[in-house]
């Protein structure tokens, strides 16, 4: 049977980056994974150039039961600690928006960087593998792999969340997690478009690929300032993606659809220089046309001109576009998911180590954690600063 340092099961984001860290350290590292190739979701990520982090990761742009839990793997391996490596890999970057990361030529570049990386560390990497069982004894764990059996002391397991199954997203992890008495708290899909229900749908549906600027408000306060984009199923977009993370079945969430200015000033002033413009046409200097005319042939905005408009009509109309109610009917699920919220309970994980309180030598980083980033970027910086973290320890 071969004996392994640390086997790593998931050769993704994090997998990939702890193999590397373990093996420069001088570790003999298994690293297996599921599918025909490594890093499937880099290659994916931000249109194929991969929003490889974000300069203003820190712990607030992170979800968890344990709030606390992400701050000391991001303050040990930080944003600044990546852009240094892909730097020294001469991988040209730019910042989109937002203090987003992604690569000027093509996500390859990340994976073969971490290719790379675990090249000198001379990891093995076996691909096309099930892990069939997983047995633990005092000395450490034995794992069959189709019909193989392979032996370590430490067995760190980063096979992601449950999004995108068509890149081999599985609950392997949570399975492992709980075989061995670790709580895993309940998933769901984050980062996520949202679905309309039919009278909605129908009223929109007209308007897809129309896109607005937008600041979007889940029910418990959190609010982003984003394009929203209407669909064909519903809602997306980055505001939209951003909100859904905090949104829980049957909750209304609030867009104020111009953001940017103050309505009622704006409709007073075109009143002033020129009463006799259309209402629609007016409105259509600060949204999508298509938008106004939807709502004007709803009977949400009125066939008027500005002089017609009274004050009760104005009022109205800057609460409907600026305070816009929409319950959605729920989200396009796991299908489309960029991440998954919940997972491994943080409770059960040392944040310095990730290694499991109870159960020595398991370890568990990046999404299968109960640790969900915003969009842009920080999803990946949690899989990087946990997987540092983590190798730190073996
Ligand atoms: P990841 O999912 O990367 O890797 C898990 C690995 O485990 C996979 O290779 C899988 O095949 C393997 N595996 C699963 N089950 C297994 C089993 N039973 N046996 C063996 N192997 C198994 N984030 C970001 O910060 N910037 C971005 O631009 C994007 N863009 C983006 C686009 C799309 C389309 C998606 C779906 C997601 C993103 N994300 C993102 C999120 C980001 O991809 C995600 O958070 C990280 O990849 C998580 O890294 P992990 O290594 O934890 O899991």
């Amino acid at each position: 049977m071969k004996k392994f340092d640390v086997i790593v099961i998931g050769a993704g984001a994090a997998g990939l980056f702890c193999a590397a860290q373990a093996g420069q350290a001088g570790l003999k590292v298994l690293l297996v994974d599921n599918g025909k190739k490594p890093g499937r979701k880099i290659l994916m990520s931000g249109g194929g150039r991969c929003n490889f982090t974000n300069l203003y990761a820190e712990p607030g742009a992170y979800l968890s039961a344990n709030p606390h839990f992400c701050k000391s793997a991001l303050a040990r391996y930080t944003q600044w600690d990546f852009i240094d490596l892909v730097g020294r890999y001469g991988i040209a970057w730019h910042e989109k928006t937002l203090g987003q990361l992604f690569c000027d030529e093509s996500a390859q570049q990340i994976v073969d960087m971490l290719m790379a990386e675990c090249e000198k560390g001379q990891v093995t990497l076996r691909l096309r593998s099930e892990i069939l069982n997983i047995v633990r004894d005092d000395d450490g764990y034995t794992l069959s792999l189709n019909g193989d059996e392979v032996r370590t002391s430490a067995l760190v397991v980063a096979s992601g969340g449950l999004s995108m199954p068509g890149l081999g997203a599985s609950p392997f992890g949570y399975k492992v997690a709980r075989q061995f008495g670790l709580p895993v708290l309940p998933t769901r899909a984050g980062l996520v478009p949202f679905t309309l229900h039919k009278p909605q749908l129908a009223q929109f549906q007209t308007l897809s690929g129309v896109s607005v600027a937008a600041v979007i408000s889940a029910e418990n306060g959190v609010s982003f300032r984003e394009n929203l984009l209407f669909t064909h199923r519903g809602l997306s977009g980055p505001a939209v993606l951003q909100i859904s993370s905090y949104w829980q079945p049957g909750e209304w969430v609030t867009v104020n659809l111009v953001p940017d200015a103050d309505l009622a000033a704006f409709l007073d002033e075109r009143r002033s220089a020129q009463p006799d413009q259309s209402l629609k046409n007016a409105l259509a200097q600060q949204l999508p046309k298509r938008l106004v005319e939807i709502l004007q042939s709803e009977g949400q905005i009125p066939d008027v001109t500005l002089r017609q408009l009274n004050v009760r009509q104005q009022e109205a109309l800057v609460d409907l576009l600026t305070n816009w109610r929409v319950q959605p009917n729920g989200t396009e699920g796991y299908r489309t998911a960029e991440v998954t919220l919940g997972g491994v309970d943080t409770h059960a994980l040392s944040s310095r180590t990730m290694e499991a309180r109870e159960v020595p030598g398991l370890y568990f980083i990046g999404e299968v954690v109960d640790v969900t980033g915003w969009l842009g970027g920080y999803n990946f910086q949690w899989a990087w600063s946990s997987a540092w973290a983590c190798a730190q320890a073996l």
